[in-house]
């Protein structure tokens, strides 16, 4: 029997990658930079399958010159860089990773307030570039953490996560703002549900956990800062454009909030000459809040479970458009 034809868009790790050259014909990039959008419409062409990552643009037009193309499975939980609509219309299943990397990202955005919050890393640089002489009684001076306030946008799996290390560990209170009501940060974490001018005006620290799409995107622009505390923080571990760069820039040149801590930027990575770059009082990680083994290891075997049902036309283990399986292609 003729193996299914797949094209993996970079090396993932082996729990993942070994399933898919068992059971697939598997091409897989072997450069550490994305495949170009050329590149990748050429490959996908003969396809039956496609493992994509957020860095991949997979549109309408890379499906229709895909003419067997059953399923993508993208290797993250966000699914932004894909064509939803255009997928389901085409019958092509479309899969991610959610749930397995939830703490990983939740740490990560806790990382990154603290390091804000306390200013590691331009501490680090400090220490580094020979500039400390002595203790400084002014100097250095941050944010405390404990008995403050959360908000979280967007409280799904992740939201939730760090609400729950910031109000059992830190003793936060905690807003939240979400479409849905989440009873069950209400009952175990005393969450309130506001709406978003009331969450800016109150919180400390203001994380971000909302996929991005047009009602999102930008959302976090000049008046939203403006409405913020002097001492606030923000946090966005979701995705780039969900905040207004340069916005956010202007915000912290000109102390209208404390700090910020980003592992997203927008674009991917920044422009070397983007001005937030020179600010002390931002941390920005590589977009690596998933990038511990265990959760890499984990989202590759989704991943893989994904692609190898997809061609074979079963349901995804994590499938974001069930409704493709009407319109399945054969
Ligand atoms: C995702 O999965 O969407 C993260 O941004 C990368 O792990």
């Amino acid at each position: 029997m003729t193996q299914p034809k797949v094209f993996v868009t970079r090396r993932i790790p082996e729990q993942g990658l070994s399933k898919v050259l068992a059971h697939c014909q598997a091409e897989v990039w072997p450069e550490p930079l994305p495949p170009p959008y050329e590149v990748l419409l050429e490959k996908v062409k003969s396809c039956d399958g496609l493992l994509s990552l957020l860095t991949d643009r997979i549109d309408a037009n890379l499906m229709d010159a895909a003419p067997h193309l059953k399923v993508i499975s993208n290797f993250a939980v966000g699914y932004n860089n894909i064509d939803l609509p255009a997928a389901t219309q085409r019958g092509i299943r479309v899969g991610n990773t959610p749930g397995v990397l939830t703490d990983a990202t939740a740490d990560m955005a806790f990382c990154l307030l603290i390091a804000a919050a306390r200013r590691i890393v331009e501490g680090h640089q400090y220490t580094l570039s020979g500039r400390w002489k002595t203790w400084e009684p002014l100097g250095h001076i941050g944010m405390d953490l404990v008995g403050r306030t959360i908000g979280i946008v967007g409280m799904g799996r992740i939201g939730f996560a760090l609400a729950k290390r910031c109000h059992a560990g830190w003793d936060m209170k905690v807003l939240y703002h979400d479409v849905y009501r989440h009873e069950k940060a209400e009952q175990e974490l005393g969450a309130r549900s506001v709406d978003m001018d009331t969450l800016l005006r109150e919180s400390d620290f203001v994380s971000v956990h909302t996929d991005l799409n047009e009602k999102t995107k930008g959302m976090f622009n000049e008046a939203c800062f403006a409405k913020m505390k002097r001492n606030a923080i923000f946090i966005n571990t979701a995705r780039g454009p969900i905040h207004d760069q340069k916005a956010l820039y202007q915000a912290l040149r000109d102390r209208v909030i404390f700090a910020a801590g980003l592992d997203v930027t927008d674009p991917e990575p920044p422009d070397p000459k983007d001005p937030l770059l020179t600010l002390s009082n931002v941390v920005i990680a590589p977009h690596i809040a998933s990038a511990t083994l265990e959760t890499r290891g984990a989202m590759a075997e989704i991943a893989a479970d994904n692609l190898l049902a997809g061609v074979a036309g079963q349901p995804l283990r994590a499938w974001v458009n069930p409704e493709a399986a009407e319109r399945s292609r054969k």
